[in-house]
């Protein structure tokens, strides 16, 4: 079982948290209701094929309040929980006829989610998902039905064909469940198919207790103390899991302040970062970077300048050109934002690394370690293209926004030495043909990659200074003051 879940993980996790304790959607209820009428349709065929005979009701009773306890035991997965059922349900199995075996599960199932329904902890519809969740039990029952032979008689490979079937109709319906209920992908579930391992492993241990259990019906208790066991496992499990979920929060909730900081901090630079975010986000979703890097992307562009807290402001807002020491001092940016991500720790250490190469330059003339072509990081360079088309494309007080078209050119007459020719190509994309689609991408609120975390931007109303010297536009106030004297390269630079 995975502690370290990727994010997509985590975000599964968080959601299947969420929904245990609210009602179900419109998707969910559908998926739901095609459980139960599966369910209900299988075992109606299974009680015409299969009347149930007498049998001994201790065995019976006994081994699905086991398998009520064991359904408490709870480890909790990206998709819901896993249960250390298979304990208590190959002895069921053996204890009374095929066509009770899936009601007694169901019965089971639904006696497990009785007390947190009485005690307010989720809600009574929910019980109607323990159709679904039985519905493991078709498999073998049908596997032995098919076969006319009683689960207690039949030879080793039968039982092991009852136990792929009873792993095939659960993966199955399990994938469609949640493909229709949550819109998951299989690569996505397919991930979970370890819990198929350990109820292996587990059927092994159950199968010596089914073998008695008409004999010694009180053997299926002898399972209660490894289930106490596994309940303190699923514990430490849920509070571990909960820890890192708070923590990653925690993290989220880090940055943004961040974010409020660089923008009181100085307002300008602030708005920038923050308009960057959309067209950041978009450029890496369109470069196929996956949720991690998608997230780490989205940080960074919040944060790229974030070190600039730590540069004197007689420097940052010196109205006049910067003479090379001060050039020097302004590009420590990039070092001190990087150790400020560091202190946060967590994924803000990956965040930090993108956040030190923002100012690379595709040609290895950018710094502050002169990194060449894809030695820089991929969503540095994303940074990068970002900055400089907003910086470009943003008004300012004392001059217009550089047109569409021009930026357009400006941006291709730097692809290859400033920036890199495939982001650059990809952002051209992205922007070219509409340019209300780009408006649309500069106010594009942070939160949708991670979406516990709410989206705090706010349309991109200040505006912007690219260093459009090239262009004969006039230097502005602030950090916009014309071309780093001390770089060569590129006409157009990011906003410092
Ligand atoms: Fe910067």
């Amino acid at each position: 079982m995975a502690l370290e879940l990727n994010i997509e993980e985590q975000e599964l996790l968080a959601d299947t948290l969420e929904r245990a304790h609210s009602g179900m959607g419109p998707r969910e209820r559908l998926a739901e209701f095609l459980g139960v009428v599966t369910f209900a349709g299988a075992v109606a065929a299974l009680w015409i094929t299969h009347p149930p005979h007498a049998f001994s009701i201790l065995p019976a009773a006994l081994c699905t309040a086991v398998l009520a306890l064991a359904a408490l035991v709870r480890f909790e997965t990206p998709f819901g929980f896993t249960v250390p059922t298979q304990l208590a349900f190959v002895p069921l199995l053996f204890s009374m006829p095929l066509a009770l075996t899936p009601l007694a599960t169901l019965v089971a199932l639904m006696l497990s989610r009785l007390p947190e329904v009485f005690a307010g902890r989720g809600p009574a519809s929910r019980l109607v998902n323990t159709a679904g969740n039985a519905r493991f039990a078709l498999g073998p029952v049908a596997v032995f039905a098919i076969a006319g032979v009683s689960p207690a008689r039949a030879d080793v490979g039968l039982l092991v064909l009852a136990l792929l079937a009873q792993f095939a109709v659960d993966l199955a319906g399990s994938c469609l469940s949640d493909a229709i209920g949550r819109g998951a992908s299989l690569k996505a579930q397919l991930r979970e198919t370890w819990v198929y391992g350990v109820d292996a492993a587990l059927a092994a241990v159950a199968l010596e207790v089914a073998k008695n259990i008409h004999t010694s019906p009180a053997a299926a208790l002898s399972l209660v103390p490894l289930l106490g066991l596994f309940a303190l496992f699923a514990r430490e499990r849920h509070e571990r899991l909960e820890s890192l979920l708070e923590l990653n929060r925690a993290y989220h909730g880090t940055a943004l302040v961040l974010g409020d900081v660089v923008e009181a901090d100085d307002g300008y630079t602030g708005e920038h970062s923050r308009s960057v975010v959309g067209l950041a986000l978009a450029l890496a979703t369109r470069l196929g970077l996956d949720a991690e890097c998608r997230r780490n992307v989205e940080f960074a562009a919040l944060l790229h300048d974030v070190g600039k807290i730590a540069i004197p402001k007689e420097v940052i807002r010196k109205p006049e050109p910067l003479n090379p020491e001060e050039w020097t001092v302004i590009k420590t940016h990039t070092l001190e934002g990087q150790k400020m991500l560091d202190r946060v720790g967590g994924f803000m250490r990956d965040v930090g690394r993108i956040v030190r190469s923002h100012h690379e330059r595709w040609d290895g003339t950018g710094y502050p370690d002169g990194l060449a072509g894809e030695a820089i990081p991929l969503e540095a360079r994303i940074i990068a293209c970002c900055d400089t088309w907003n910086a470009m494309r943003t008004d300012r007080p004392y001059r217009k926004a550089i047109p569409h078209d021009l930026a357009l050119q400006e941006m291709e007459s730097v692809s290859g030495s400033q920036l890199d020719p495939g982001v650059v190509r990809v952002l051209v994309e992205l922007v070219a043909s509409d340019e209300e689609n780009e408006r649309q991408l500069s106010v594009q609120r942070l939160g949708q990659v991670s979406p516990q975390v709410p989206g705090i931007l706010q349309p991109d109303t200040e505006a912007q200074e690219p260093r459009g010297d090239a262009l004969g536009l006039p230097a502005g106030p602030g950090l916009d003051r014309g071309g780093d004297p001390t770089q060569a390269g590129g006409v157009l630079d990011q906003v410092q």
